[in-house]
């Protein structure tokens, strides 16, 4: 690479951000930021199964996107061993090797401080954060056989920038369950990348989904003031940032976590 031709040779651009022949599994693809990743990884020429616990639904947004590319739904609850375990066996059973897994399915939970429940903390650990590491390990086998030093397989954690800044909604399982999701990030970076996988996170500012339907009713304006860019995310800046972190122009960002938020988390 030091040599003077390939210092100043073509770097190929169009297939340094080229996604064409891998293949991705999208938790949460059924809607909000999910979807708007699944829809830009299909233009690109990903096979992408997305899943999530609305059989109806998840069917129902693979076929639609199936007209741009090849998408595949696998309905499955992740939040429990069952429900990971048969969307893990599904994924095995048809890939031999994965390219991507985007660990985006999250909910969240509000409560005012001195009424909020134990439940509301294992609801949304359990999927938030376990699913994710569990996901992850089970799938090792699969991103392991598609990854190589020039092009790692890639494992794109789905974090918020309520994990980095304090939130204006009392939301405190789902703000400290993201920071989890950016330190297990970090520390999932450094044991996998001797194995030719990358972990990175993505922390989206707000963007319209059903996660964010009451907040952005209530609030949007305000965010928006707030906001150095004076908008919300739109579809287009989520599926950006996933497809360079999956493409070979992003092969060498490991461990880190990425605000997609207008620059609200720098506020
Ligand atoms: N929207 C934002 O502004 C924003 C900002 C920061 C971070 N995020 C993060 O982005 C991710 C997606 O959020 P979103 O806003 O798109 O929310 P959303 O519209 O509520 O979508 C959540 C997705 O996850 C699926 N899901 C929920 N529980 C599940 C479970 N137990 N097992 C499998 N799938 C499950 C849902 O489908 P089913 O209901 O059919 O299961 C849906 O496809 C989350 O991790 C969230 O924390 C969002």
């Amino acid at each position: 690479m030091n040599d003077k031709k390939s210092a100043t040779g073509p770097l190929g651009v169009e297939s340094l951000f080229s996604l064409r022949g891998k293949t991705a599994l999208i938790t949460g693809g059924s809607r909000g930021i999910g979807l708007m990743i699944a829809r830009g990884f299909v233009e690109a020429g990903v096979k992408v199964y997305i899943s999530s616990r609305k059989q109806a639904v998840c069917d129902e947004v693979a076929e639609a996107l199936s007209h741009y590319g090849e998408c595949i739904s696998i309905p499955a609850d992740i939040s429990n061993e069952d429900g990971l375990n048969t969307l893990a066996n599904e994924i095995k059973a048809r890939e031999s090797a994965l390219h991507i897994l985007v660990n985006n399915a999250g909910a969240t939970w509000g409560a005012e401080l001195g009424e909020f429940p134990a439940s509301g903390f294992d609801k949304i650990f359990d999927l938030n954060v376990k699913a994710i590491f569990m996901l992850t390990q089970t799938l090792l086998p699969q991103l392991e056989a598609s990854a190589s030093t020039g092009d790692p397989a890639r494992v794109i954690n789905i974090g918020s920038i309520d994990g980095i800044k304090v939130p204006m909604v009392t939301n405190f399982s789902y703000s400290a369950s993201k920071a989890a999701v950016h330190q297990m990030t970090r520390v999932l970076a450094v044991r996998l990348g001797g194995r030719n996988i990358t972990v990175n996170a993505v922390a989206p500012g707000p963007f319209e989904s059903k996660m964010t339907e009451w907040m952005l009713d209530n609030f949007q304006d305000r965010i928006e003031q707030a906001c150095p860019l004076g908008r919300i995310g739109q579809p287009e800046d989520m599926a950006g940032i996933a497809i360079f972190l999956a493409s070979r122009a992003g092969a060498y960002l490991n461990g880190t976590v990425i605000p997609v938020d207008g620059g609200l988390a720098a506020v």
